[in-house]
């Protein structure tokens, strides 16, 4: 089996390099691309040459415009590489009959109420971001491609930039640190996405009926607050060493941090349909963390 990568250096893109490859012969890129193939997004026609060329039985398209509140300033951008690519990509899956995997977000949902949203709960995306972000699903269930689209939430890794990783920093440098605490979701590692992708191809591969959207994010939920909170205090028990600064941790609201892009308050994700699905289990959010902790520590 062809798997045909994009976004590989991205978080969960780094991850899906070790976890898909055991699936079958892996061609995975990065914005520049390799051996005359086009991995950037924002070239559309290159993306569908690309595809044309390695004939692949499965896409998977990790890259993305992921900088939220650049992209109010940049909406014509966001929505080519978040819209337009991920259409061509489905037109193209279409076309060769490859089965097309592509992430989506938990900001499709306008954050209301405090129950976790299901696939099929009404969207309504507060930001540029989460607008492009629908945009690039929809046109990807119009295509009718075969297609699995994996919905996740605050997305971390071990490698590069992170929220944990910019509170442990905070904590060392500052007395005081402010942390909101009315966003509600789940902590998801790239490591979980990366390998509940490929339990999930594997079965969509044989059993194709299994395809559509799915939501996926780990057990249990938290706030941005309480998320800092954990990281802090994991750290300082794991590597006593670590000077944390920080005596006051406090919670504020949303509307006392403003941001060029708006943020759901309920990120909770219902991920019931890929569980039964797929009979996987999701573990709780603090395992994926502690293990990240423990990796960059
Ligand atoms: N991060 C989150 O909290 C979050 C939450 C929910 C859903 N998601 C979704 O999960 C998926 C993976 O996100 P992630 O966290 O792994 O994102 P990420 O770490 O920001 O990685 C995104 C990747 O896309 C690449 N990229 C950006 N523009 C590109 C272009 N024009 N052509 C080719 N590659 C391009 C970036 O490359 P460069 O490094 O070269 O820019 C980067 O490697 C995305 O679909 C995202 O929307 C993420």
């Amino acid at each position: 089996m062809k798997i045909l990568l994009f976004g590989k250096n991205g978080q969960v893109g780094w991850e899906l390099q070790r976890s898909l490859a055991p699936l079958g012969e892996l061609t995975a890129l990065d914005r520049a691309g390799a051996d005359g193939l086009c991995g950037d997004l924002s070239d559309l026609d290159g993306l569908a040459t690309t595809v044309r060329a390695v004939q692949p039985q499965v896409i998977v398209n990790a890259a993305a415009y992921t900088a939220v509140d650049k992209a109010e300033s940049e909406p014509e951008l966001a929505h080519r590489i978040n819209a337009e690519a991920p259409a061509v990509l489905a037109r193209e899956a279409q076309a060769c009959g490859a089965l097309l995997v592509h992430y989506s977000t938990d900001y499709v949902f306008d954050g209301s109420g405090d129950q976790p949203w299901a696939e099929g709960a009404p969207t309504g995306p507060l930001s540029v971001y989460g607008v492009t972000k629908l945009a690039g699903e929809q046109a990807i269930v119009q295509s009718g491609c075969a297609h699995l689209i994996l919905r996740t939430s605050w997305v971390y890794a071990a490698r590069g930039g992170n929220f944990a990783k910019t509170m442990l920093r905070l904590a060392q440098e500052r007395e005081r640190l402010t942390v909101i605490d009315d966003q509600w979701g789940a902590p998801t590692g790239a490591e979980l996405i990366a390998d509940v992708t490929a339990h999930a191809i594997a079965q969509t591969r044989q059993q194709p009926g299994k395809a559509g959207i799915y939501h996926l994010a780990p057990a249990g939920e938290t706030t941005w607050h309480a998320y800092a909170k954990y990281v802090i205090a994991q750290a300082s028990q794991a590597q006593p060493a670590i000077k944390i600064k920080a005596t006051e941790i406090a919670p504020i609201p949303t509307s006392t941090y403003p941001t060029s892009a708006r943020r759901p308050h309920n990120s909770r994700l219902n991920t019931h349909k890929l569980q039964t699905a797929f009979g996987l289990h999701l573990p709780p959010w603090q395992d994926g963390v502690r293990r990240m902790l423990a990796e960059i520590l």
